[in-house]
């Protein structure tokens, strides 16, 4: 057999997404409050895909603050309209960064991170409250169709703000 290889089975995102909602819609739901909900659906995310770092931020005043998450250390606030994070909420407008080093302004909180996707979240009345915040180890690991599985993934969590 020398010279096979035998590759691992590919994973089809859209299959996991559609194999998650349900237990990640239910473990929000459940709650019983945001951290409880926010620490489950972190929890979840990172274990399916193995993302590198999986987390939430609120809105606090006049900054995102650090939320339940699950990866290395990250930074605790952010400013709007900085970084990707900051920009997402600035904007309303879903991040999704093939190279984070070609994104100005970055924020690094890991020099292992090399493409981010951030997906705002809006509480009853329209407001951006907080954001979801995923980074990969892998270049270009984010597209379209995460963007709208991942806001899909977390329209429940509008009950908590
Ligand atoms: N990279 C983010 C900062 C948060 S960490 O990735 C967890 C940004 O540029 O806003």
């Amino acid at each position: 057999m020398s010279g096979s290889l035998v590759l691992p089975p590919t994973v089809d995102r859209t299959v996991l997404y559609g194999a998650l909602e349900p237990q990640v819609r239910a473990l929000i739901e459940e709650g019983p409050d945001m951290v409880a909900a926010m620490s489950n659906a972190a929890a979840a995310l990172h274990e399916a895909f193995g993302w590198h770092w999986v987390g939430f931020y609120r809105v606090i005043g006049d900054a995102l603050v650090l939320g339940p998450f699950q990866g290395p250390v990250a930074c605790t606030r952010i400013a709007s309209g900085k970084g990707v994070c900051g920009t997402a909420w600035a904007t309303g407008v879903i991040q999704v960064v093939p190279d984070v080093e070609r994104y100005p302004g970055h924020i690094a909180c890991s020099a292992l991170s090399r493409s981010e996707i951030v997906v705002p979240l809006r509480d009853r009345t329209g407001r951006i409250a907080g954001v979801l915040d995923i980074d990969s180890v892998h270049l270009n690991d984010f597209d379209a169709a995460d963007a709208l599985a991942l806001e899909r993934l977390m329209t429940p969590m509008t009950q908590w703000f």
